[in-house]
This record gives structure tokens, sequence and C-alpha cells, in this order.
């Protein structure tokens, strides 16, 4: 079965051939980036009405580069929410006319699932998991029963971890998108320059909660309250110090979910699970027995591919939508409501 998938909830401009769940025939990903750039983040009109400009080109290509035609595509699998309403609504409506005109199934698909899911198409991994989804909207640590099915054990109550990347680097001037590059900045710093709040822990309610806005003020606002010594307050520094703190609040919460959970498993998901001190931190868990996957950098951050992946999962299970499917700014109750 080819299924299309399309992705528009943000800034990337997405579409995707994948075969049976599991064979990437083509992934194109237009990326907004430049667009934004000027303005340190997205511009959500601005986003809107670049989706609905290139949103056809994107299909055509993702179907040219499979080495197919539109009456091959079997299937279509939309990212209806969460997102941008305005840049949601481009790839949910064109969904559904590409759906309607060829008379093939639609499915509407969560995009903080298929961040949970990416890593499943490249490298599958028995349920149940911990799932580890870091974005730059979202930041949750879950347990995932199935494709469908999951709990949630803790999240951010604050500022998403992606975000946090993101305003650091914009009030820095570091670059954008801010993750890359504090990523690529960190490789040359010292990460002990600035010791900042790092993961104190509430073991009380919700211990898996996270909060990144005191690490965010700490390191705009504060500097020197929690420079090291005489630490230079170098670009590269800031960004070694800010990642060492922003990768050691997840990393303490999904370290006492694993033990507390008993699951021998974990998968990360979202643009910032392609973060290299978070991938080798998670890498590192295997050494006490864990399995961890993560997918491939490509279908970490938005991609169409995640879509049609999990599409594919709900069209084989019998799940339907119509022309009915609407588009939803918000994070709605995790299991899909219909059979
Ligand atoms: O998943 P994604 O493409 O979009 C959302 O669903 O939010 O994630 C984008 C986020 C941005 O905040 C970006 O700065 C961050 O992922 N990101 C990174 C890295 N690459 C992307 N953060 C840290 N390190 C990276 N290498
Ligand atoms: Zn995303």
């Amino acid at each position: 079965m080819n299924v299309l998938g399309i992705e528009t909830s943000c800034d990337e401009c997405s579409a995707a051939v994948v075969r049976d769940g599991h064979e990437i025939l083509s992934n194109v990903i237009a990326t907004q980036i430049e667009l934004h750039k000027p303005y340190q983040g997205v511009v959500p009109e601005l986003a809107s009405r670049l989706h609905t400009e290139w949103i056809g080109q994107v299909v055509s290509a993702a179907i040219m580069q499979a080495g197919l035609e539109k009456k091959d595509i079997d299937a279509v699998a939309v990212t209806n929410r969460p997102g941008l309403l305005g840049s949601l609504l481009v790839g949910v409506n064109f969904a559904k006319s590409f759906a309607s005109a060829l008379d093939i199934p639609l499915i509407g698909i969560d995009h903080i699932r298929a961040h949970l899911y990416a890593s499943q198409i490249e490298n599958p991994l028995e349920y149940p998991y911990l799932g580890v989804l870091v974005s730059g909207g979202h930041t949750v640590i879950c347990k995932v029963n199935g494709y469908d099915d999951v709990d949630v054990l803790g999240t951010t109550i604050d500022d998403a971890i992606g975000e946090a990347f993101d305003k650091v680097a914009k009030f820095y001037d570091l670059g954008y998108p801010g993750g890359v590059v504090i990523d690529r900045l960190s490789k040359s710093g010292d990460d002990m320059a600035f010791l900042f709040p790092g993961p104190t822990l509430d073991r009380g309610e919700h211990p898996y909660d996270m909060s990144y806005s005191g690490l965010k003020t700490g390191v705009i606002n504060q500097l020197d309250k929690f420079r090291n010594g005489d630490a230079e307050a170098t670009k590269e520094n800031i960004a070694a110090s800010f990642q060492r703190a922003a990768v050691g609040i997840l990393m303490k919460r999904v370290k006492l979910a694993l033990k507390d959970t008993g699951l021998k498993r974990v998968s990360a998901g979202g643009g910032v699970a392609a973060n290299s001190l978070l991938r080798s931190e998670l890498k590192e868990l295997e050494k006490g027995g864990y399995t961890v996957t993560f997918p491939s950098l490509k279908l970490c951050t938005d991609n169409g591919a995640m879509i049609a992946g999990l599409g594919y999962r709900y069209l084989v299970d019998g799940f339907r939508d119509n022309e009915l499917l609407n588009a939803s700014a918000r994070v709605q109750a995790f299991k899909k409501s219909y059979p």
C-alpha cells in the first residue's frame, strides 16, 4: 500500500510516499527557514501563505521522486492536529481534495504521535516503550503501549525544550533555527563555564514533569550569577553550558521514569531528538541493558514520512476519516475516539 503523507503543521511543507509503512519511497521537505529567519521565529501568517503556494508542487515532487503516478497512491494521511491552525488547514484541505478526487481513503494524524512513531519506520521497537518526545512545541515523557495508545507520564509545565533552545539562540543572536546552532557551537565550548539551574526533581505528584523557563531566564538574564569562576561568556561556552543543563533536566526524568515503570526500551522523537548530546546520553543507557532507538536525523524534525508511516498503521486497522476531517491547534485526547 502506497500512502501519501502530508505535513504542514508549522514551517516545513512536506510530502512523502511510504510503501507498506516502512519503505520510504520519497520524503520531500520544503523548509521555510529562510523566510522566517529575519524574525528569528515562525510567523504564522507567512507560514500558511507559503504552504498554500508550495503544497501542490511538494506533493507532485513526492509522487514523482517515488517513481509513481497519482493513480498509484492508495491512501492519504495528513497532520490535522496540533499545530498552527492556518498552516494545518492548508494540508488538511489539500489532502481532502486529493483523496476525494482519487476516491481513496483519508486519515488525519496527530503530529505528536507521529513524532513518537517516527523511529518505528526504520527501527521497529517492541511495545511498550518509554517515549521521549522533544520538539519546538512539546516535551513529553510517556509510556507508548501501541501506535494509538500512549500514557503521558510527564510534560513540560512551561516552555518546550526546543523553544528554550530557540529563545536562548535568539537572545544571543546565535542564528536560526536555534537548536541546530547551539548543538554546533557547543562542540567547541566549555559546558561547565556556567553552572545553570539543573534538574531539580519534584518527587511529589508529578515527578516526571519538567520546567524550562527557569533555565531560559537564567541563561538570558543571569549569566553572572551562574558563571563558574572567571569563565568567559563566549557564544560557545553559553551554548555548551545551556545544552548540558537542558539535556540534564530531561535525562533525569527519563532515568527516573525508566526505573519506576520498569520499561526496558526507550525511543525518542521530535526535532530536539536530533541533538547530539541528547542522542549520546540516551545511547549511554544501553550500557545499563536498555534498548534505545531514535529516528534518523531527517525523520526527527517535521516530515511527511512519519505521517505516512503512522497513517499506514491506522489504515490497515480500518480507521478512516472523511470530508468532515478538521484541523485543530490543540493537543487532543491521545487515543482516536472512534473505531
Ligand atoms: O519537531 P520539530 O521540527 O517541530 C515541532 O514539532 O516543534 O522541532 C523543531 C525544534 C526547534 O525548536 C529546533 O530548534 C529543534 O527542534 N532542533 C534542535 C536540533 N535540531 C532541531 N534542538 C537541539 N539540537 C538540535 N540538533
Ligand atoms: Zn514537529
